[in-house]
């Protein structure tokens, strides 16, 4: 693999992961990564002393060889179109939900290429799942790059453009619906453990059931019913859920979360 600069826009919450990631793994050095931020550059230089600044996104386009952005999707279209020349010639990754390869496409020259990506927040912790859309127009050496680095991370799925969105719940959605979980457990404990020994049950808990589930090859609902012993304590709370149809408002609650990925896609790409 080539050796190459990396320019990330932005520095919230993705952006910092990805390169608190990439730079624990050791995948590139931090002299080579240039970043652009309006307000987040000096915390971003507490965290990275030897990363490079640069003073506008302009300035970094034309500095690095890869550009990811790390915007939210309602201002992506504007920060690429300004970008569109000094773009040139340059690969652009797009994490934006929603936003879709075709866009990114249209808003950049035709010899940029694109890649459209989902990692999620524990790429941080190099244990993120990265979804690739199979629509990108790198060339083969470029994709393998880009694959490598986001393996570097976690692990990599290559799925077609058109199950982006819902394929960002599972993965992008999922950390906040898990930890929501969590919390709501932690809440009907009572604080009857301190934070520290509810956390520990629950994070071993999860870990050991996901090892499990991995390990028996049984599906999630299998495992309920190998949990749930008749006039057991586990069925009796379950039957509450059910009974609540907490089944139902995760299922909507998932295809709440797709509509609006899509409708982050909403946004004016014409040039
Ligand atoms: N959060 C997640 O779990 C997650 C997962 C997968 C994908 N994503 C995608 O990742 C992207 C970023 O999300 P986030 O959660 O990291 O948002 P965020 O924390 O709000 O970060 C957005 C960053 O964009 C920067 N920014 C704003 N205007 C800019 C400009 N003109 N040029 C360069 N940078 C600019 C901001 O910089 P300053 O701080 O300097 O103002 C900010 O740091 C979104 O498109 C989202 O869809 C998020």
């Amino acid at each position: 693999m080539k050796p190459f600069k990396l320019g990330v826009l932005g520095y919230g919450k993705m952006g910092k992961s990805l390169i608190d990631g990439l730079l624990e793994r050791g995948f590139i050095d931090e002299s080579a990564i240039h970043l652009y931020t309006p307000h987040s550059a000096k915390s971003a230089l507490v965290d990275h002393p030897d990363m490079v600044i640069q003073p506008s996104a302009e300035d970094l386009v034309q500095a690095v060889d890869v550009v990811l952005c790390c915007v939210k999707p309602q201002i992506l279209p504007e920060v690429i179109l300004d970008l569109r020349m000094a773009l040139r010639h340059k690969v652009l990754i797009s994490i934006a939900a929603g936003i879709r390869t075709d866009q990114l496409i249209a808003l950049t020259d035709p010899s940029t290429q694109v890649l459209r990506v989902m990692p999620n927040l524990a790429v941080q912790v190099l244990k993120g799942v990265t979804l690739i859309s199979k629509a990108h127009t790198l060339d083969s050496d470029w994709f393998n790059t880009c694959a490598v680095m986001f393996e570097k991370l976690g692990t990599v799925m290559l799925i077609d453009e058109d199950k982006m969105d819902i394929g960002s719940v599972l993965t992008g959605s999922l950390p906040a619906y898990l930890a929501f979980f969590l919390d709501s457990v932690k809440l009907g404990s009572a604080s009857q453990f301190s934070e520290a020994e509810t956390l520990e049950m629950l994070y071993e808990t999860v870990k050991g059931t996901i090892a499990y589930l991995e390990e028996t090859h049984i599906t999630p609902l299998e495992l309920i019913n190998r949990v749930c012993s008749p006039n057991g304590s586990t069925i009796e709370g379950i039957r509450y859920l059910r009974d609540q149809h907490v089944e139902d408002l995760m299922a909507h609650a998932v295809r709440q979360s797709e509509a609006r990925a899509k409708a982050l896609g909403n946004v004016d790409c014409e040039k």
